[in-house]
């Protein structure tokens, strides 16, 4: 269970995105928690002054202060906007398989054991833990379709204090007999059974909110997606999460199954799946109409460089394009879709991808910075989960969401390795490009330790 504080107190460095181009780097701030929330940020503070700023205030001179020595920071926690809980176990396998004979031999006959309460309950722990201890302070996650594990996943989420968009996995069709719902009504009475009980579980979605997720258009119907479309209408705050333009094989076979629509923004968008409070996960292969639909209709990008470059085919979403045309874009692990459920991994592979990508079209200006990869790991995935105002940077009144980063060898890693002439930005540059999770050595959401 993770322990509440009623105020905490940080003095040294923090840093954040201000821009999609441009972090801040806050070296004497001062920063006090209380409860969930950032209630004062002082930015340069002297180290001698700390007593007299806690007092002006309205604090006492001797709150208990974390003093952050030289290498070690804060950040705003990660955010994976797109995570398929159940594939927890599977990461890494089945790579070079097209996704529709990877679905089908190794993640659905995985998805199909979660239809047993008690492993959901053990494998959902230690995804919780492991992504929390990675950093992770939100996930936006698929569950299975099953209605008991995906509630499980929640009350877990909720219990170990992780974040959470968690969604029950709409599947009816181009699935096998023993792991899709069994029709249409079933699929979305599963749906509503599980939105009711979210409304009880955190009436307030506080910290775990439940998210429509139709697993992508080819295992649904027209009637299902006008159903799932019918409740997001109803729910006006309901985010909605689903898979476009991943693969040549799952834009081919779509456009197959839907012949009445010419790609799969006009499908989406016919049935109330393609708006401001859509997560779409992939965007590799959507055509120039398309991606002004993306812009037109706000939906969010979860970019996941990982599974992309590593599942069947290898694919490179045009990033700097929805960047420069202001779509907002997040990183996602993809869980199983690809080998990693570090975000720290998915900031590299986003560079890495970009680069491919700029080589191949023998353009350098479609690369990625670090800086802007690190926006999506934060604020940029704030943006795409629908909590821009609330988390992804530290403001006053947003919630303390965040990371105590340690790059110094004290650690136990050797991963990054300062010397006395480094500046702060080299320091972060070191973390980002060479740190793993032995350097994330306190995990906050909502102001609480969760690690
Ligand atoms: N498309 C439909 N289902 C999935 C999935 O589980 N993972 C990925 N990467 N793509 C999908
Ligand atoms: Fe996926």
């Amino acid at each position: 269970m993770a322990s509440a504080i009623t105020s905490l107190v940080f003095h040294g460095t923090l840093v954040h995105s201000t821009t999609p181009q441009e972090i801040e780097i806050l070296t004497d701030a001062l920063i006090v928690i209380s409860d969930s929330k950032i209630v004062s940020l002082s930015r340069s503070v002297a180290p001698s002054s700390i007593p007299q700023t806690l007092t002006t205030l309205g604090l006492a001179p001797t709150t208990p202060c974390t003093l952050l020595k030289r290498g070690e920071f804060l950040i705003p926690g990660f955010i994976d906007t797109h995570n398929h809980a159940p594939q927890w176990t599977q990461r890494g396998t089945g790579r070079g398989l097209q996704i529709m004979d990877w679905l089908n031999t190794v993640t659905f006959p995985n998805e199909a054991k979660y239809a047993s309460p008690a492993h959901a309950r053990r494998m959902y722990a230690s995804l919780v833990a492991g992504f929390l201890k990675q950093g992770v302070t939100t996930a936006s996650y698929y569950g299975s379709l099953h209605g008991e594990a995906t509630k499980i996943l929640a009350e877990t989420c909720l219990s170990k204090g992780q974040r959470a968009l968690v969604g029950k996995c709409n599947m009816v069709r181009h699935a096998p007999d023993y792991y899709r719902d069994g029709d249409n009504a079933e699929s979305l009475a599963v749906t509503e059974d599980f939105l009711a009980y979210m409304k009880t579980l955190d009436p307030e979605c506080k910290l775990v909110q439940p998210i429509l997720t139709p697993r992508f258009a080819i295992c649904c119907d027209e009637e299902l997606l006008a159903g799932i479309g019918a409740i997001a209408a109803r729910e006006s705050g309901m985010m909605i999460q689903t898979h476009f333009d991943e693969a040549v094989q799952e834009v081919e076979l779509t456009r197959e199954l839907f012949p009445q629509f010419g790609n799969e923004a006009d499908l989406y968008e016919s049935f109330g799946l393609f708006n401001e409070r859509t997560i779409m996960a992939h965007c590799i292969y959507p055509n120039d109409y398309e991606i002004g639909r993306m812009k037109e209709c706000d939906v969010g990008v979860a970019h996941c460089p990982v599974s992309n470059t590593t599942g069947g085919e290898w694919g490179a979403a045009p990033i700097r394009r929805y960047l420069d045309l202001g779509i907002k874009v997040g990183l996602g692990t993809d869980s199983g879709g690809g080998f990693s459920s570090s975000i720290i991994e998915a900031i590299r592979q986003a560079l890495i991808t970009s680069n491919g990508l700029a080589t191949m079209k023998g353009d350098k200006s479609v690369m990625v910075t670090l800086n802007e990869a690190f926006y999506m790991a934060t604020l940029g995935g704030a943006k795409v989960c629908g909590m821009g105002d609330k988390i992804g940077t530290f403001a006053v009144g947003k919630e303390f969401d965040a990371l105590k980063i340690n790059t110094l060898e004290e650690t136990g890693s050797a991963s990054t390795i300062l010397e006395d002439e480094d500046t702060m930005e080299v320091i972060f540059e070191k973390f980002l490009m060479a740190g793993d999770d032995r350097n994330i050595v306190e995990v906050y959401v909502q102001g609480r330790s969760v690690k």
